[in-house]
């Protein structure tokens, strides 16, 4: 049984976030972490949880148009350089209720803006067949390109090692 976390990052929060949650899942499962350009197009009988993450952009999950605006603003490779967690989710296969899956995003503490990247892939995971087993949960960075807000780094790990018992625990 393993699980399998799936991330996309422009500047590396919601990576180290993905790498929090990955320690955290660990406690109980074999884990892989897997960039989003380099994630499986489907999901192997093996994969007992699926984890998915990324950056919220105007309102929800990236599209080809914010992530040219995030590369022009960075002046710097961005991590994901490819497609995105939206792209990856309408391709992907293998979707079935004996998979477990949550959706987590990061985004900006103050302002606090409405809309999460976590409820748009949440929303497709479900769609696309997976058991969804948690709310959709952000984690603040301090600006646009980080860092994590105090604090955030923990509570990703903790939430990891929550969900990963909650899968755990329903198989009694
Ligand atoms: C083009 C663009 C649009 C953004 N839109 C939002 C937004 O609507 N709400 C928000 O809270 N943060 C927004 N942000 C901030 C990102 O959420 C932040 O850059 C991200 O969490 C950092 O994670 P990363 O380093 O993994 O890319 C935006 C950032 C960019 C580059």
């Amino acid at each position: 049984m393993r699980a399998l976390v799936v991330y996309e990052s422009m500047f590396g929060n919601t990576e180290a976030v993905a790498e929090e949650i990955a320690a955290g899942v660990a406690t109980r499962f074999g884990v892989d972490v897997a960039e989003v350009s380099s994630a499986p197009r489907s999901i192997g009988g093996d994969v007992r949880l699926l984890i998915v993450g990324g950056p919220t952009h105007a309102f929800g999950m990236t599209r080809a148009s914010t992530r040219r605006s995030a590369a022009e603003q960075a002046g710097r490779d961005l991590v994901s350089a490819g497609e995105g967690v939206r792209e990856w989710l309408d391709s992907l296969s293998g979707g079935s209720p004996d998979v477990d899956a949550a959706a987590f995003d990061t985004r900006v503490r103050r302002p606090r803006l409405p809309g999460s990247a976590a409820r748009g892939a949440r929303k497709r995971l479900r769609r696309g067949g997976f058991r969804v087993i948690a709310p959709a949960v952000s984690f603040f960075v301090e600006g646009m390109t980080g860092p994590l807000s105090q604090g955030e780094s923990q509570r990703a790990r903790q939430w990891g090692e929550q969900i990963a018992a909650r899968v755990t625990e329903k198989q009694r």
